[in-house]
């Protein structure tokens, strides 16, 4: 292991009817709110008003940012950051899926910077405040509610980037699975992909003596299989939506990389992706994973035979490390396809035009990820690959 500082302020508050527990967050930091949603899910499940019930029962005034986008843009932020400014705005809340929570970071910290928020995008600055933050996850996903990510879209120069700020950890973060119900089947599938996403994310380094963070991760991942054909069975279970909701969390909370760096390379390429083409994320990640894998697999193909014993449950009689490393990539693209996963480009009519000007976006700060550096010509063959 390498040594390592962990730190997460983040309260997470679980499990049914914890909505009631706001009366008693918000007042921590302050009485004008900032109220962020997407694009009306929470009007439709009764989020909203319950949300807004309460600001009402503990006296809280509150100005609304109704519409931020899946792939939130920086256009959306900055009217958040406008109203946080004009309107002395001491809290901001969030309300929706990684979406949402990733485009209310971002407004906390532009509320405290008199330049353009783009600005932590692009890299050119760092926050150096931000105004507090809370979280009401509606969707199990991202991992967003207790981290201090956040990933930002600028469409007019078709640029994904994420950055991050201790400043944006969430004060707190309320996960019922009950308000995970209405998630649709699609983003519940794309959901449980982005999550066994961030665990491989992590799994692939090179760090040696990990035998904890392995288990940990083939935990999450195992959890997830074996949950998800039952989630889609009955998406109104509270068990599986309870399960695959703490899984979420867990899957990147900085939990599971304690003592080493994860690769990223593959979100960094799914960023590029749907910087072009603004397909949902983990559309992206399904297709790219699997080839991603089977580009970089001999790099060390022992951590792929791991994978693919503990989790696949390969059987490794008769088979070189290699057969049974590609027999595990090959099971997991089954399995994401047997829940519903795309596994091609083609299933966004994408084709191979943009090739180049998407591999072009993924090296614009250099060679890039962890476990394998990869160029602008490694991005091009995973590419083709996933056609
Ligand atoms: O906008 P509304 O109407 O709320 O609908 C959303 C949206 O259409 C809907 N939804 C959310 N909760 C619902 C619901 N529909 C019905 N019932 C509910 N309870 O789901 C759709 C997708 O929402 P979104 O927030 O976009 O999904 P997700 O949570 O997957 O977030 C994706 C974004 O997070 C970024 C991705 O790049 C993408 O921009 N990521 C953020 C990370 C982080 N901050 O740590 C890490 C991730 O790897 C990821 O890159
Ligand atoms: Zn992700």
């Amino acid at each position: 292991m390498n040594n390592f500082t962990f730190f997460n302020p983040t309260k997470l508050i679980f499990g049914k009817d914890q909505l009631e527990q706001l009366k008693t967050e918000i007042p921590q930091y302050g009485k004008k709110v900032l109220l962020v949603y997407g694009g009306g899910s929470i009007k439709r499940n009764g989020i909203y008003e319950k949300v807004t019930a309460i600001f009402s029962e503990i006296g809280a005034e509150f100005v609304e940012l109704a519409g931020v986008e899946p792939n939130p843009r920086v256009s959306t932020v900055r009217k958040g950051v406008e109203i946080c400014k004009n309107e002395g705005i001491e809290f901001i809340l969030a309300v929706g899926g990684g979406s949402v929570i990733d485009c209310s970071k971002a407004i906390a910290a532009g509320a405290k910077y008199d330049g353009d928020v783009w600005d932590f995008m692009s890299r050119k600055a760092v926050p150096e405040a931000a105004l507090p933050l809370g979280t009401v996850l509606t969707l199990a996903a991202t991992g967003s509610e207790m981290n201090a990510g956040s990933v930002i879209t600028n469409w007019e120069t078709q640029e994904k980037y994420g950055w991050g700020s201790p400043l944006v950890f969430p004060k707190f973060s309320i996960l019922d699975p009950t308000n995970t119900f209405s998630v649709p089947r699609d983003q519940t599938i794309y959901g449980m992909v982005d999550m066994m996403s961030h665990v491989f994310e992590q799994y692939f380094h090179n760090v040696s003596n990990t035998p904890l963070q392995d288990q940990m991760c083939e935990a999450v991942l195992k959890t997830v299989i074996d949950t998800a054909p039952n989630l889609l069975e009955d998406l109104e279970s509270y068990e599986h939506r309870e399960t695959i909701l703490y899984n979420g969390t867990i899957a990147l909370n900085g939990m599971l990389s304690m003592g080493y760096r994860g690769d990223w390379a593959t979100h960094n390429i799914e960023h590029a992706v749907s910087a072009v083409y603004d397909i949902p994320h983990a559309g992206g990640l399904a297709i790219l994973f699997p080839n991603w894998m089977r580009h970089v697999l001999d790099e060390n193909v022992g951590r792929f035979k791991q994978l693919a014993i503990r989790v696949f449950d390969v059987n490794p009689e008769g088979k070189s490390d290699r057969e049974i490393a590609l027999e595990g990539i090959d099971k997991l693209s089954a399995f994401w396809s047997s829940i519903g996963a795309p596994s091609r480009l083609a299933d966004y009519d994408i084709d191979d035009s943009n090739l180049e000007v998407m591999a072009e976006k993924t090296v614009v700060y250099g060679d890039f990820g962890n476990f394998r550096k990869l160029n602008k010509e490694d991005v091009l063959s995973i590419l083709k690959m996933s056609l």
